[in-house]
Parts: C-alpha cells; structure tokens; sequence
C-alpha cells in the first residue's frame, strides 16, 4: 500500500493507473476504523482494479467542537487494517492540505431540502461540510465507483444528490449496515460508550428490528410509536429522532404503499453519544 499525502503526488499517481485501464474504487474515511469501513474496502476490491481509501477527520462537518477534539484518532492501527485489506493508497492529507485558506472552506451549493431534516436539523451545518469535502476528494480521487455505508443513510443521500447536482460520471454503492454480535451497529463513537451505556445502545437496533416485524399488521405511524415509546421508557437514551421516510427523498410517510425505498432512520444521545442507526423497511 502507498501513502500520499498531498493532493498533487495522489493525483498524478491516478491518472497515470487510469492510463493503465485500471477502474478505480474509493472509500473516504474519517480513520478508527471498523469491521464496517473494512467491509466497504472489501465490496470496493471485488468490483474494481485499484482501491484508495481516504483518511481524513474533516473539521468543516463537526458542528460540536467537542465532537471533533474527541473523535478517535488511530492511524498506525488504521494503517495496518487496511494493508492487511488490501487497499492499494491510502490518501491521508492533512488540514492544510484540504482548507489551505478561508476560500476553500466555503462552497456555493444548496442541498435543499434534505439538509433541513433528520440529521441535518439536529447537527445544522454539518452536510455541508460532508458535502464539500466529498467533492473535494472525489474530484482528486476521480473514481468510477464510490463506495459508502448506509449506516450513514442521510449522507448516503447526500452524496447521491452530489454526484447528480455537479453531473459526476460515478457511481454510488450503498453498502450494508454492519453490526456487532448483539445488533449495535459499528461505529468509530462506539468506543465512548461506557458499559452500562453500551448495553442500553442494543436497544436501538432492537426497536428497528421490532419496527420491521410489527408494520406487518400495524400501520407505519402505529409501528413507529410502539417503538418510540420504547426507546423513551429508557432512562438512559434520548431520542433525537426516530422517522419513516421515502428513502431517497426522505419525506416522512405513513403508508407503505405510498413509495418504495422506505426506510426507519433514528438518531439517539446515549451517555452523550451521538448515535445513528436505521432499517429499510421496503427496498
Ligand atoms: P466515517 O464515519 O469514517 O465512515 C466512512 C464510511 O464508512 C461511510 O460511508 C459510513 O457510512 C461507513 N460506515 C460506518 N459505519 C459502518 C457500518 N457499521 N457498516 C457499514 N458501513 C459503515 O462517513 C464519514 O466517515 C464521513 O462523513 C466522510 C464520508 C468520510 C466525509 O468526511
């Protein structure tokens, strides 16, 4: 594996690679990684001839600044990780690199609605930042195919509308959530969970799980409550929020025939950890 540091050395190496007819995959990264990233890494290996990951903890999407100061930062193992992966490059820039001025931090675009709800009110600004810096790489990375976990499901859809809006010629692979033993789906936070506090998380993919079951003979608002209320009867989470959605345009929906891609996104404080999990209810 190589590791480029600068935009120009990582640029120059992919065109000449692509010169070769080799298809290039990406999977960017904010490192600590996971079984989940490595998942994305392997997807990317099985469909494409060379694979880069990015490893960047982009300080423009963390509104909280105690969430940036306390995001897990673990290269030398991230490194291992992904030469035992694989990966061809590893594009590790640093802030410099990426924001080398106060211009280049700023990006004229709107993303609409989807960045008014769910997430996006709950952390105002930050796909903003995810936005720009995703443009950021994939205009150095170039990629045929862009790898991203639905985990993240409203950045999923974020980036969609990217690649739309700016008429990118990628291809976006939404990759399955991948979870620990008991349903907790992985994440870097994960680690900031203290015990008493990683047991009450299982109970977010266990209302998701339950909420799949019961929309068999319960209406979605019905189904939705049930496992609303659940959460709540926690004394240890808080419900950020917990919402039925056309999957792509994320508009709240109450009956299942209404769309396809129906999706149950919820977001939960657990010991003051912000946590994300969600369910496709209908593909
Ligand atoms: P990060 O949180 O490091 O996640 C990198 C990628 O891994 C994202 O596409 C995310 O959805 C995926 N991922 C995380 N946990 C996963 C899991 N349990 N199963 C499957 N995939 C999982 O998301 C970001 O970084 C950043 O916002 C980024 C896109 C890199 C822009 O800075």
């Amino acid at each position: 594996m190589i590791i480029l540091k600068t935009i120009a050395a990582t640029q120059q190496f992919i065109v000449a690679e692509k010169q070769t007819g080799k298809t290039i995959g990406f999977v960017p990264t904010m490192g600590a990684l996971h079984a989940g990233h490595i998942s994305l890494v392997q997807q990317a290996k099985s469909e494409t001839n060379l694979v880069v990951v990015s490893i960047f903890v982009n300080p423009t999407q963390f509104n909280d600044p105690k969430d940036l100061e306390k995001y897990p930062v673990t290269i030398e193992a991230d490194t291992e990780k992904l030469i035992a992966a694989g990966v061809d490059v590893l594009f590790l820039p640093s802030v410099a690199e990426m924001y080398p001025n106060a211009a280049s931090r700023q990006m004229d675009y709107d993303l609409g609605y989807i960045d008014t709800v769910l997430e996006a009110a709950a952390r105002p600004g930050h796909f903003k930042g995810v936005a720009l810096v995703v443009k950021k790489l994939l205009d150095i990375v170039t990629p045929h195919k862009l790898y991203m976990g639905q985990k993240d499901y409203q950045q999923l859809q974020v980036v969609r509308k990217l690649i739309a809006d700016f008429d990118l010629d990628i291809e976006l692979v939404s990759c399955p959530i991948i979870r620990e033993p008991d349903g907790l789906a992985m994440s870097s936070r994960n680690v900031r969970l203290t015990d008493e506090y990683r047991i009450a998380a299982t109970e977010l993919s266990k209302a998701l799980f339950h909420l799949k079951k019961d929309i068999a003979n319960q209406t979605l608002p019905a189904a939705r409550a049930t496992a609303q209320h659940h959460l709540n009867s926690h004394p240890l989470i808080d419900v950020v929020y917990l919402e039925i959605v056309n999957g792509h345009a994320l508009v709240p929906i109450n009956h299942v025939n209404e769309a396809t891609n129906i999706a149950a996104l919820l977001a939960a404080k657990v010991g003051g950890v912000h946590l994300l999990d969600n369910i496709i209810l209908k593909p």
